[in-house]
């Protein structure tokens, strides 16, 4: 997905700025059933994704989970979008898989959100979203949530990554720039979006 610049500083202008409480339906209703839908979906692809993870780590160890990662995660996010019908993904600024790179407007929101929790806000509770018109024109409604780093993912995010994982990684993502991670870092958001009528 590539939008416009000028789409993306719109965005940051009209965009909507809530914390976890749920909205006001009351003023825009079609805005806040995407909100709510999108929730959802971040909530099953972050959930569906630890399980599969943990389920791997268990029984083969951290370099069994970089199979769940690399073969099931696209498919996983493939499948929740067709069901849906709406584009879930995840980004970061700092990307294991090249294409997850933020477009123009995720990597604002994600500096945004790196912003907020310097000022304190708990990073499981950072969310934004924003109708915005794409570079085709297309309205469309764009939602992320970010994804904070537990100990479970410094296996393959943090510092101090055990030799079989770290050869495994370097073999299949020579482009990785996704280490380095602490506890409690932004890891990145969940991205969705979805074409408005
Ligand atoms: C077993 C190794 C492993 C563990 C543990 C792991 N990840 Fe990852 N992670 C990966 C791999 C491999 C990719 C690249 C997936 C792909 O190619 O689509 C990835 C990609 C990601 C991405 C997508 C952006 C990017 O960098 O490409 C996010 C976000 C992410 N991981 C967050 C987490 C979080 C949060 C945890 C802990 C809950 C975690 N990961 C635990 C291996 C791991």
């Amino acid at each position: 997905m590539r939008y416009a610049l000028l789409a993306a500083l719109g965005a940051v202008l009209a965009a909507g700025f809530v914390s976890a409480q749920p909205l006001d339906g009351t003023e825009q209703p079609e805005v806040n059933a995407e909100v709510m839908a999108s929730r959802a979906a971040a909530q099953q692809f972050g959930k569906t994704l630890k399980e599969a993870l943990q389920q791997a780590i268990k029984s083969g160890g951290p370099a069994n989970g970089i199979v769940v990662c690399h073969d099931q995660a696209g498919q996983i996010a493939a499948r929740l979008s067709e069901e849906r019908e709406m584009l879930v993904g995840r980004t970061s600024l700092k990307v294991r898989n090249p294409s997850h790179t933020p477009d123009a407007w995720e990597s604002a929101v994600l500096k945004q959100f790196e912003a907020r929790k310097a000022q304190g806000e708990p990073v499981n509770q950072l969310e934004f979203f924003a109708v915005i018109d794409d570079d085709q024109g297309q309205k469309t409604f764009r939602y992320m949530k970010a994804i904070p780093t537990v100990g479970l993912c410094l296996n393959c995010h943090g510092e101090n990554i055990a030799p079989e994982v770290d050869a495994e990684l370097k073999k299949l993502y020579p482009y990785d720039k996704a280490r380095g991670f602490k506890e409690g870092d932004l890891r990145g958001a969940f991205t969705i979006a979805k074409p408005l009528p």
